[in-house]
């Protein structure tokens, strides 16, 4: 099972939660790649079975730079999976859209959801991420697993 996990993180914390996110999933003996979308084309992405995308939010949106990225990716695995991260202000907010829009988009490419994305809370613009983050990609990486094995 080959996972690549592609994120975009202005202050870094959404990459410090995806390298976190990396290491539990590695030591589960999955072959993990992670990269941010600036080290990547969107239609050379590396082929996997599982995509994990993690991106902020902006101004209730999902930040600009991965909307286009994953407007732009191509999947050439037709059995390939996605499932969704999302650094956010107010996770119980229900004017932000972040999750929603990244999930609209992979609608319309040939990639299918594997499980409901993660919202990870950060505690002001810049973070930190709050404390229970660790906790939450634990369980995070629980659901992936039962999900994978369905
Ligand atoms: C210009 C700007 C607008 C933002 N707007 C929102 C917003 O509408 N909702 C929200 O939850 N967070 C908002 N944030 C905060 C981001 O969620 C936060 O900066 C980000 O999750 C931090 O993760 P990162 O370090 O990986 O970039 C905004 C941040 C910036 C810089």
């Amino acid at each position: 099972m080959n996972i690549s996990i592609v994120y975009e993180s202005k202050y870094g914390n959404g990459k410090q939660a995806m390298m976190y996110l990396e290491n539990i999933l590695r030591k589960k003996g999955y072959s993990m790649q992670l990269m941010s979308i600036h080290e990547i084309k969107p239609h050379s992405l590396p082929e996997s079975d599982l995509y994990i995308f993690s991106a902020p939010n902006a101004f209730g949106k999902i930040v600009r730079s991965m909307r286009k990225f994953l407007e732009k990716i191509e999947i050439k695995n037709s059995s390939a999976q996605y499932i969704l991260v999302n650094t956010c202000l107010n996770p119980s907010s229900s004017q932000d859209k972040g999750l929603e829009q990244m999930e609209e988009i992979l609608t319309k490419k040939n990639i299918s959801k594997l499980s409901e994305g993660l919202k990870l809370k950060v505690m002001a613009m810049k973070g930190p991420l709050e404390t229970e983050y660790e906790k939450k990609l634990d369980e995070f990486v629980q659901t992936i697993q039962s999900s994978l094995k369905m």
